[in-house]
């Protein structure tokens, strides 16, 4: 039997960890455990996904919680390293996505000699702005395995010197979640919750500290939003909770709500007519329903939205003649919700 920690820490990781663990859960080779950092804590933002995604309350919980950077990833080193070294020694450590455990994670466990694999490596935004890019491009260049959700991830991880033996190309997890929760996607309609017509209203959700951390910008975004003439339906994500109390124009049109389960959100974006966001993961799953996403930054880690899928990039100058010209687009190659069984086989083998 080979033990296994699945790590998550924030919103995003819940929906990557639960096809794989789906995936592994009855295998007898395998002793799975999910160690939750507890970078995210609150009901909505974690427990929410747990139930939504018929995950098990996690074996170890490192409550972490917040603080600065230095503070949250020197926390979760500190509690991770304790854990691997006094209660469970895994054999592999699965990594996932780009947040502050993936990294604190990656370097406690390496420190240790043990095998880390990164799912979802190889993504670049070239911003080394961006906490999340310091967070991918560390984590990639301590990984033992890179498991990659498009083939422009693979070609950067060669380019920085990866051996081609240790990337596998296994396709895009969250597509593996959103398979995996159709039905139940599928018999929602959360748009009836808020009072708005299917196809006749736009989802938002901001949550970038380049977005949300000045009121100017903040403001300046409601303003162009301001002129949209549909329903804006906006779950608040806590950063931008916070950053909200300051601004005094808040939109006749937008429509503030509390953040929204897997479930629920899936089934919103589903039916909308477009999507603002600063999101990592909503251009991959816009992309994958054809719902035009249009997102708010001046780069990207996932390429292959742009080039292929439903996304476009888009600032505070040229959005409202943006949205005039929404893009369909189509389905990269693997995204196809076999991921997990991909991943599953790799596993089997290397450990
Ligand atoms: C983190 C990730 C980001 C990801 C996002 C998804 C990093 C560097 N950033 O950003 O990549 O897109 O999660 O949501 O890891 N807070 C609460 N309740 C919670 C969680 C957070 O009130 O359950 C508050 C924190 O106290 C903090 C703020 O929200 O003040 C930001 O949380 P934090 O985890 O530091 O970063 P995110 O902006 O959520």
């Amino acid at each position: 039997m080979k033990t296994l920690h699945l790590i998550c820490a924030a919103r995003p990781n819940f929906m990557k960890i639960a096809p794989l663990y789906h995936a592994l859960k009855n295998e007898n080779w395998c002793d799975l455990k999910i160690v939750h950092t507890g970078q995210h804590y609150d009901y909505q933002m974690s427990q929410a996904f747990f139930d939504d995604l018929d995950l098990p309350s996690p074996h170890y919980s490192l409550e972490v919680g917040k603080g600065t950077h230095a503070e949250q990833t020197g926390q979760t080193m500190l509690a991770y390293e304790k854990l691997c070294l006094t209660e469970s020694r895994p054999n592999l450590v699965v990594v996932v996505g780009d947040v502050n455990a993936t990294l604190a994670c990656s370097i406690a466990a390496k420190k240790l000699n043990l095998k880390v694999a990164h799912l979802e490596a190889g993504l670049r935004s070239f911003d080394r702005s961006m906490p999340e890019e310091i967070n991918r491009i560390v984590t990639d260049s301590i990984s033992d395995y890179y498991w990659t959700p498009s083939e422009d991830a693979t070609k950067n991880l060669l380019r920085e010197g990866v051996h081609p033996e240790q990337i596998s190309f296994v396709g895009n997890i969250m597509i593996d979640t959103h398979c995996m929760m159709k039905d139940k996607i599928n018999k929602k309609r959360t748009s009836e919750l808020f009072g708005v017509e299917e196809g006749g209203y736009v989802v938002m959700t901001l949550h970038r500290p380049i977005n949300v951390d000045s009121k100017e910008i903040l403001q300046s975004i409601f303003e162009k939003i301001s002129q949209i003439d549909l329903p804006l339906i906006f779950p608040v994500h806590p950063r931008t909770k916070k950053a909200l109390t300051e601004i005094k124009n808040i939109p006749k049109n937008l429509k503030i709500v509390d953040p929204l389960g897997y479930v629920d959100f899936m089934n919103l974006i589903s039916s909308a007519a477009y999507i603002i966001s600063d999101s990592g993961g909503i251009q991959e799953e816009t992309t994958y329903l054809g719902i035009p996403c249009f997102t708010l930054r001046d780069t990207t880690e996932r390429p292959i939205t742009i080039t292929i899928g439903s996304n476009q990039l888009v600032n505070i100058y040229n959005l409202l003649d943006k949205i005039k010209h929404p893009k369909k687009g189509s389905i990269p190659p693997l995204w196809d919700g076999k991921t997990s069984e991909r991943i599953k086989d790799i596993i089997e083998r290397i450990i």
